[in-house]
């Protein structure tokens, strides 16, 4: 695996076992039972690393404990976009870019679907920007990665699961280290 993959993968052997902030799972966790998700719900290779890597901006800021209590965002997913773009493509970088959005877009369709967000997540809309009006959403629908991007979101939001993690992290982060270079290798040959 060449260096940057590895320095990716530096980053959830680092810092995986911090408890993702304001939830009840590690960091590792999360990203593994966002990225098994999208596996069993049959999603392709760069959807399903979108899935495993989508809070990696998360991992980059490192901000101490709660940031949404403190009303902070930490704009983890134009981070995380910008880090993958060159490395992965837009298929991988778009869906992780809006995935804050499609949390806007899917509440602003469906109030009830806010029941299902936890309470960090919750505290995090309102400093997101809260929902989207019919305007947005029909914006946010013309976005090339909308389909993508809800669904790695609806996923996102079931993946919170306290106990959930059939893996040793060394076996996840193995299937990490796979997945992205496989959808390296694609990436090259698109290009
Ligand atoms: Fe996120
Ligand atoms: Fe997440």
């Amino acid at each position: 695996m060449d260096t940057t993959l590895n320095a990716l993968l530096q980053l959830y052997e680092q810092a995986g076992d911090r408890m993702y902030a304001g939830e009840a799972v590690t960091q590792l966790a999360h990203a593994w039972q966002c990225g098994r998700l999208a596996e069993k719900s049959g999603a392709n290779a760069g959807l399903q690393l979108a899935s495993w890597l989508h809070d990696i901006g998360h991992l980059m800021s490192a901000a101490p404990g709660t940031p949404t209590l403190r009303g902070e965002d930490d704009r983890h997913e134009a981070l995380g976009a910008q880090l993958l773009m060159p490395i992965f493509g837009p298929s991988v970088a778009e869906p992780i870019r809006l995935h804050v959005q499609a949390k806007r877009y899917l509440v602003g369709m469906r109030e009830s679907y806010a029941k299902k967000l936890t309470p960090d997540s919750i505290r995090s809309l309102q400093l997101q920007g809260g929902p989207m009006d019919a305007v947005a959403c029909a914006q946010f629908e013309t976005e090339p990665f909308f389909f993508d991007a809800v669904k790695l979101r609806v996923w996102d939001d079931l993946a919170k699961k306290s106990g959930w993690f059939e893996d040793t992290p060394e076996a996840a982060l193995g299937h990490l280290a796979s997945l992205m270079v496989k959808v390296k290798a694609q990436c090259v040959t698109q290009i």
